[in-house]
């Protein structure tokens, strides 16, 4: 298992975030996920002309890691240009289904020194995460 370093994996987010392609909201976010042999997987936000067919940086990031083949999260750090970003509801439903173990780390990307740490459960308690049917069939 990869040591966590938070700082290194804060700046990979940075990084990510210059990647962005946010012509209409200019606001950049990154997110780098780390798996537990250390590979980092990067992922930015992706934005529409319609806007509602935006991604975000962190499912971007997820469906990257995941369509590469990566199953296990062992931290993700997200970066914008705010003091109080945190990520969407849609975004923290597949952090709960992909990631649950993963320590979240989130940035300014402004000033990457200060960042505040969650747990997946802290983001969304009470996730919905498998429909299994336990009614009996008649
Ligand atoms: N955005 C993210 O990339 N992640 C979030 O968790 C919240 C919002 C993006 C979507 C859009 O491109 C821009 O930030 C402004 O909402």
């Amino acid at each position: 298992m990869a040591d966590i370093d938070p700082s290194q994996l804060i700046r990979e987010a940075v990084m990510a975030s210059r990647r962005a392609v946010a012509p209409y909201s200019k606001f950049r976010v990154g997110a780098a996920l780390l798996t537990p042999d250390g590979t980092v997987i990067r992922g930015a936000n992706v934005e529409s002309v319609s806007y509602g067919l935006t991604c975000c940086a962190e499912r971007v990031a997820l469906f990257k890691a995941l369509t590469e083949g990566h199953r296990d999260f062992t931290a993700v750090a997200i970066v914008a240009p705010s003091a109080k970003t945190a990520p969407c509801g849609a975004c923290r439903q597949l952090l709960a289904e992909y990631a649950p173990a993963a320590r979240v780390f989130v940035a300014d990307s402004r000033r990457p020194a200060k960042f505040r740490e969650f747990t997946v459960d802290q983001l969304l308690p009470e996730a919905f995460r498998f429909l299994k049917v336990t009614s009996k069939r008649r």
